[in-house]
């Protein structure tokens, strides 16, 4: 059966700042989001890739899109996106024809990951894993807090996990596409959220499993990123 990749890519990029939506913003040049589109179709089992736009942005990115040399073996798709990430993924997911089989979702701010990582995660799913992330080993020491109850109050450190044992998570997640589409509904109703895709298939009890990151992979998010995406498309070139 087809594989293909739900793209994220309706967020406003509060934390990088005032400027185009962030998906839109360029690394040399070039579209952050047209770097994520050609990081997914560069695995040759992606057959199609599905764009979640910014929700009045859906013609600008089909321009883009069209405006740019894409792989001709995989279709694309534009569909508008919602207010939180976990509802542009569910309006991704209710875009896929019929007979896909796996599904990858991958944000558009991760635009340098590398297609080997993507071919892992891809292959671990054909394996027979409901759920894949791929993950790194954390640097910094990470600590469990209470909220500070008023604004200006220092928060409480409540526990400091083994840092040994945990993952920073990043995309392309994999799944198979009925487990991920249930997950979707089932938390759709319950009205909860999550911060990753993976995370919705575990409140439904199904196993995840972890296959390496890359650190090419990592989230565009504050304006620091921008510099690092920068210097990693140069060392590419070079
Ligand atoms: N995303 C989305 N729809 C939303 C919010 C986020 O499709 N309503 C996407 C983003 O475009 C991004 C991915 O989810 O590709 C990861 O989210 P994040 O890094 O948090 O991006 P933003 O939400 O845009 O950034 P910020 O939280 O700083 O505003
Ligand atoms: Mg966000």
């Amino acid at each position: 059966s087809r594989t293909a990749v739900v793209i994220p890519a309706a967020g406003r990029g509060v934390r990088l700042g005032p400027g185009a939506p962030k998906a839109l913003r360029t690394l040399n040049g070039t579209p952050m989001l047209i770097h994520a589109v050609r990081a997914m179709a560069a695995s040759r089992a992606v057959s199609l890739v599905v764009v979640v736009a910014p929700p009045d942005g859906a013609a600008e990115v089909k321009n883009l899109l069209d405006a740019h040399a894409l792989p001709e073996r995989t279709d694309y798709l534009v569909v508008p996106g919602g207010e939180t990430r976990q509802e542009s993924v569910h309006l991704g997911l209710q875009a896929l024809p019929e007979g896909i089989g796996t599904v990858l979702v991958h944000d558009a701010a991760r635009p340098l990951v590398p297609v080997d990582t993507v071919d892992a995660v891809i292959e671990a799913v054909r394996e027979g894993a409901v759920a894949v992330v791929p993950a790194l080993p954390v640097a910094d020491t990470v600590k469990e807090v209470e909220p500070a109850e008023k604004p200006g109050d220092p928060e409480q450190v409540v526990a400091t996990p083994v840092r040994a044992r945990l993952r920073a998570v990043q995309t392309p997640q994999g799944f198979d596409h009925d487990t991920l589409v249930n997950a979707h509904a089932t938390i759709a109703l319950t009205g909860e959220g999550a911060t990753d895709d993976a995370g919705m298939v575990e409140r439904l009890g199904a196993p995840v499993v972890v296959v390496p990151g890359h650190e090419e992979a990592f989230k565009v998010t504050r304006p620091l990123d921008l510099v690092l995406a920068e210097a990693v498309l140069a060392r590419r070139r070079a």
